[in-house]
């Protein structure tokens, strides 16, 4: 009879701060960790916290979990926990964040990383004096098309780049009848709204290839000013709803023409995200409403786009099937894969997540976007 697979080092030790959407998704990828098979790290959910304590209940069918808050200052004084994954509307950011790092726990921050710019700042800044590991939750960049699309634009097989496209959009919102939550006020979600929301997505892989914005215009807009607030009355909704960025970025010594696009209000989009980049040799598109299917682009006697599915070709192998399908929780496993293999220094060479600087990097742009909506002119960074 063969051995069980071993059980291997300790699992690192991690409590979940926030006990909303994302938080359950973290359950699900620690829950189905034997799924991977060269992760060399382990994680265990030990901990959660939520204000509302009826968040709490749905973790109590979660083995490991022996912790449950609802002030995450007492469960930052737990001596049993490494690492805490935060996921709270955005105007808790920087104060949560900073309590983190100075318990000294490492942090997975959920994006943007801070309501604004100098928030973003800051956390980077005390992160970095303190030398805790940091890194920010942007899971696109781990489907396989997407890991195919870096290596081939960074192989330099593209020839001149022509032109860049990253979008993430949503739909939900259209239904005027939606009631409004934190991420559609600016007090919660930030003035940057809509692309404090979905820019991260946006503008993980064009930082990551140094394609930092130099100019930037934007039209941002405010489709429906009024919500539903869920109790029989009416709120404002004041955040900015749907943001495209026509920006330049510098490639190669030239000027590079990339358009960002961050839309709650895309018709008949859930959660779709696409990036597209066009040489003047070969071009590279995916688009997550085909979620197998990546597009390359090739300029030989003809010029042909050739389609192919690429099934489950993701950077930390597993147990599924290379002909099935990937979807949204196996990407945020192999992202918590990669968070926890750089963070005990074993990446090996693969992708690693949104780094404090990338963030601040993509603030910088929300914030001359915000410039060049106010100013109506071309913002330069
Ligand atoms: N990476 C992604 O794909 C992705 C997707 C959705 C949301 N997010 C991000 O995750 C974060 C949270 O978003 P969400 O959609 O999970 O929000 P959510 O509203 O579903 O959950 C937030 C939770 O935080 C709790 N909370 C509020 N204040 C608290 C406090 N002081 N202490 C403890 N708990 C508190 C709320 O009760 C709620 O359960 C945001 O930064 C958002 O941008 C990321």
């Amino acid at each position: 009879m063969s051995a069980a697979p071993s059980a291997g080092p300790a699992p690192v030790r991690v409590a979940v701060i926030g006990a909303g959407l994302m938080g359950r998704e973290v359950a699900s990828a620690f829950g189905r960790w034997f799924a991977l098979l060269d992760c060399p790290v382990r994680p265990e959910l030990a901990a959660v916290c939520d204000l509302n304590p009826a968040a709490l209940d749905w973790f109590r069918q979660v083995p490991t979990v022996r912790h449950f808050e609802t002030d995450y200052r007492a469960l930052l004084r737990l001596p049993d926990i490494d690492v805490a994954y935060v996921a709270l509307p955005h105007d808790l950011h920087e104060a949560a964040y900073l309590e983190v790092i100075r318990a000294g726990k490492d942090l997975f921050a959920e994006k943007p990383f801070g309501i604004d710019l100098a928030a973003a700042k800051r956390v980077r800044d005390e992160a970095a004096r303190l030398g805790r590991f940091v890194r920010v939750s942007s899971e696109f960049p781990f489907l396989p098309a997407a890991h195919r699309m870096f290596k081939l634009v960074k192989s330099g097989e593209l020839g001149r780049i022509i032109e860049i496209r990253a979008a993430f959009h949503h739909s939900s919102d259209l239904d005027p009848k939606k009631a409004i939550n934190w991420k559609r006020q600016v007090a919660h979600c930030g003035a940057a709204g809509v692309m404090n929301d979905l820019g991260m997505h946006v503008a993980h892989l064009p930082l990551r290839l140094g394609w930092k914005p130099r100019t930037v215009h934007a039209s941002l807009q405010k489709i429906y000013r009024t919500r539903p607030d869920g109790r029989g009355g009416t709120a404002e909704c004041d955040t900015w709803d749907n943001a495209s960025l026509h920006t330049t970025v510098e490639i190669a010594g030239e000027e590079v023409p990339m358009t960002l696009e961050m839309k709650r209000m895309a018709p008949g989009e859930t959660n779709t995200w696409i990036f597209e980049v066009l040489g003047t040799d070969r071009g590279v598109r995916h688009s997550t409403k085909e979620p197998k299917t990546l597009w390359t682009f090739n300029r030989g006697a003809e010029q042909t786009w050739t389609k192919v599915d690429l099934g489950f070709d993701t950077p930390f192998k597993t147990i599924t099937g290379a002909i099935f399908e990937p979807g949204f929780p196996d990407v945020l496993m192999q992202m918590w894969a990669a968070f926890l293999a750089e963070r005990s220094g074993v990446l090996g060479g693969r992708f690693g997540c949104a780094t404090p600087d990338e963030a601040v990097a993509h603030h910088e742009v929300w914030a001359a976007a915000l410039e060049s909506q106010r100013s109506r002119s071309v913002v330069t960074l």
